[in-house]
């Protein structure tokens, strides 16, 4: 397992180890960087620890396949778990420590789960209603995982453009010290945004899966001449034609996530999709935003 890999980066399991180790680098004054995951590890994370190495003296890393932001138990159960290779790649990256913590000790069974504060608007929209307590469970873990780690600066992709802004609504009600920072999405030669889920597609579910980046490619132009409304009308029927079935399209305000009718109604207009390539659910975005 994990722990028996040959590797410089400490790997920790318990929280209670971690909260000592991570002790001892406050005391010595280091500057902590946290980069969350699930695991299943591609170049996007690495990008994330990269960008925390540049800002931060130690990089914290997790890996946990968080149970409470599943709302379909067979999604959890498919999710792609490659550790070794995880630990390998985290370790060549420079990561400092690894806190590889089983389900008991992110919540243990008699401790209250952490209590989630009410994340606004921001999860009553696309994944929010897509994906009922999906935010809930993502604030419940890094609730726990803030308050353990204690970071300076913790690290997400603009992949999850809506999780980002979750976490930042999160960290300034509950952890004002704490900066989110944002790191772009790495994309494969043909566009498709990086992802753990890449791994679950078939060879021709892969295919057609780029037609996501390169429709999405297609809209600062299609915006001159049509409209939100119209766009969203049309986009379900062209998916299908790539044989790529589109769960939504949305249009919608890059800081209040809320959506838009007219370009006008945003100045950081941006374009989110979810979309199934066989049964691999995928989901992208993009800045409409002409100055970006
Ligand atoms: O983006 C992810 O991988 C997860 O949602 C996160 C932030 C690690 C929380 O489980």
């Amino acid at each position: 397992m994990g722990d028996k890999i040959n590797v410089a980066m400490e790997v920790i399991r318990s929280s209670d180890a971690l909260r000592q180790r991570l002790a001892g680098f406050s005391t010595a004054g280091r500057k902590i960087g946290f980069v969350p995951t699930m695991g299943a590890l591609h170049k996007g994370h690495i990008s994330l620890i990269k960008h925390a190495l540049g800002e931060n003296d130690v990089v914290v890393a997790s890996i946990f396949v968080n149970p409470t932001q599943f709302n379909d138990p067979k999604d959890f159960d498919r999710y792609p778990v490659s550790t070794e290779n995880d630990i390998r790649m985290l370790d060549e990256a420079g990561c400092t420590l690894l806190f590889l913590p089983a389900p008991d000790e992110v919540y243990p069974p008699d401790a209250p789960k952490p209590v989630v504060p009410d994340l606004g608007k921001l999860d009553r929209v696309m994944e929010g209603q897509f994906r009922p307590g999906h935010f809930s469970g993502v604030a419940m873990v890094l609730e726990r995982f803030f308050s353990l780690v204690q970071p300076h600066q913790a690290y997400f992709g603009e992949k999850d453009y809506q999780q980002l802004m979750v976490v930042k609504h999160l960290a300034a009600l509950r952890f004002p010290d704490l900066t989110i920072r944002p790191v772009p999405t790495m994309r494969e030669k043909d566009g498709l945004a990086m992802s753990s889920r890449n791994l679950l597609l078939t060879p021709e579910d892969r295919r057609n899966a780029s037609f996501i980046p390169a429709f999405l490619h297609t809209l600062p132009n299609e915006m001159a001449t049509k409209t939100p409304a119209e766009l969203k009308a049309t986009a379900s029927q062209y998916f299908a034609n790539h044989g790529i079935q589109l769960e939504y399209l949305e249009f919608a305000d890059g800081v209040t996530l809320q959506p838009i009718h007219s370009w006008n109604d945003s100045s950081d207009p941006r374009a989110f999709i979810a979309a199934y390539a066989g049964k691999v659910r995928l989901i992208d975005n993009v800045s409409l935003n002409p100055k970006e």
